[in-house]
């Protein structure tokens, strides 16, 4: 195993952060970073790079960095690696604003007391484990915001950030995220659909952990893929409650005495879903606590890059192997369905311009409640209403907004109304 060598900041070699012993398969390109540095193209190189953290690795410090990147000089990123070491200290070795999207699933700091029996006495296998022990709770939100102000620092200004937890941590975590200035998009609800009962029968079946998608700041302009979600849900729009099964099967991982190999692996759906929702393929996801590689098996399976950082190097090793055996999709499965912002846009008054809705034409709504007329530029009127017909849609509404194209209707001869979206498609596809 070759470690990673972490240059000064004095030359551009020197301070590209380089991943010793890492196939970049065939993706020839060279990931470098800056706020404006997107890289959208899909990479389906080999994964499994080997990168060890030590605390004597020669470090890049923090405050280089930022000097580094004001000099023009482009940092690069250890991509498709598992990290092994703190993820603090691994984040500060990263430059700044360089990563798509975050998934983070921390210790929770489940404070367990006593041991946990069945009705039939047999033990609860519970995450008794030290990477989740905590003094106290101060101890556990100094923790929360260190590795949080480091993702916000790594993450790119309309980049965005998964946080998952239970009742234990889950509102700690979501306080911090506010503070430290995440703008929370959503809270997502993994209602697990075969949950441990509740033996004791003094509480709920707790059968959820609660996922916070945040971006990184009020003025983030983030990645929704609006399209694929809903496409993914039989075309209905998905909805912030996730049903999926626990983590079992043979997804499971297992030591050689078949026991569980790690305590909290998380179901690929799971990953699926988020990476497929704020992703695109080539897109860098990075995951501060790994596990069992889960994140970065479903990143490459998905054409994405990844980064997964894992203190326990038995853990580390797994997830190495664990992504190495994965088969990336091709890159025709993997690419899916632009979103409605990447598509090419045609304004309304192109189609008025060549002739396909000519001035004096009547649009209506499907129910031919209101008639509007189109004019020489574009806008349209209706009563007292003029503008856009977007504008015009909301005004004779009384809405706040209105998409004029699934709006208005043209009428044919004969009589049959047409959606003016559809002769957009058609404009569009004759490009
Ligand atoms: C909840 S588990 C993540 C499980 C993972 N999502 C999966 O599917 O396998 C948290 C992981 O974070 C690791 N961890 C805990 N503290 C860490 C730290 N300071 N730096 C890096 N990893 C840490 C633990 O070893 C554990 O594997």
């Amino acid at each position: 195993m070759q470690g990673p060598v972490f240059g000064s900041c004095a030359d551009r070699a020197q301070a590209s952060l380089v991943v010793g012993g890492m196939d970049r398969g065939s993706c020839a390109c060279r990931h470098r970073f800056g706020q404006n540095s997107p890289c959208h193209r899909p990479h389906f190189g080999a994964a499994g790079a080997d990168a060890r953290l030590t605390p004597d690795s020669p470090l890049i410090h923090g405050a280089s960095r930022i000097g580094v990147r004001g000099l023009g000089v482009e940092l690069e990123l250890p991509l498709d690696a598992v990290l092994e070491g703190d993820c603090v200290a691994a984040l500060r070795r990263l430059p700044p604003a360089s990563v798509h999207a975050i998934f983070a699933d921390p210790p929770y700091n489940l404070q367990l007391k006593g041991s946990l029996h069945r009705p039939d006495h047999s033990l609860v296998d519970a995450v008794d484990d030290a990477w989740d022990q905590f003094s106290d709770f101060a101890a556990y939100d100094a923790f929360t915001r260190e590795w949080l102000s480091e993702c916000r620092r790594v993450l790119r200004r309309d980049g965005t950030i998964w946080v998952m937890g239970a009742y234990h941590n889950v509102f700690r975590l979501g306080v911090a995220l506010q503070d430290l200035g995440f703008w929370v998009l959503n809270d997502v609800i993994w209602r697990k659909a075969n949950p441990m009962p509740n033996f004791r029968g003094r509480r709920f079946t707790n059968a959820h952990e609660t996922l916070i998608w945040a971006a990184r700041g009020p003025e983030s302009k983030h990645r929704f893929n609006y399209q694929q979600m809903k496409a993914l849900n039989d075309d209905v729009q998905m909805r912030s409650d996730w049903f999926i099964p626990l983590c079992t099967g043979h997804e499971r991982l297992r030591d050689a005495a078949g026991q569980k190999l790690h305590p909290t692996q998380k179901p690929e759906a799971l990953l699926h879903r988020v990476i497929l929702a704020c992703t695109a393929p080539g897109e860098v996801i990075l995951d501060p606590f790994l596990g069992s590689g889960t994140t970065a098996a479903v990143a490459r399976r998905l054409g994405r890059r990844f980064i997964g950082i894992e203190r326990d190097p038995g853990y580390a090793q797994a997830a190495r192997a664990r992504v190495a055996a994965v088969e990336p999709l091709s890159e025709t499965a993997a690419l899916v369905a632009p979103t409605r912002r990447e598509q090419p846009r045609i304004p309304f008054g192109t189609l008025v311009e060549n002739g396909t809705i000519p001035p004096g034409s009547t649009l209506t709504d499907k129910q031919r409640r209101w008639r509007a007329t189109v004019g020489a530029d574009g806008s349209i009127g209706c009563g007292r209403a003029q503008g856009s017909i977007h504008a015009v849609g909301a005004a004779v509404q009384e809405a706040p907004s209105c998409n004029g194209w699934v709006f208005w209707h043209v009428e044919q001869k004969g009589g049959a109304l047409r959606l003016l979206d559809l002769f957009r498609t058609e404009a569009l596809a004759a490009r």
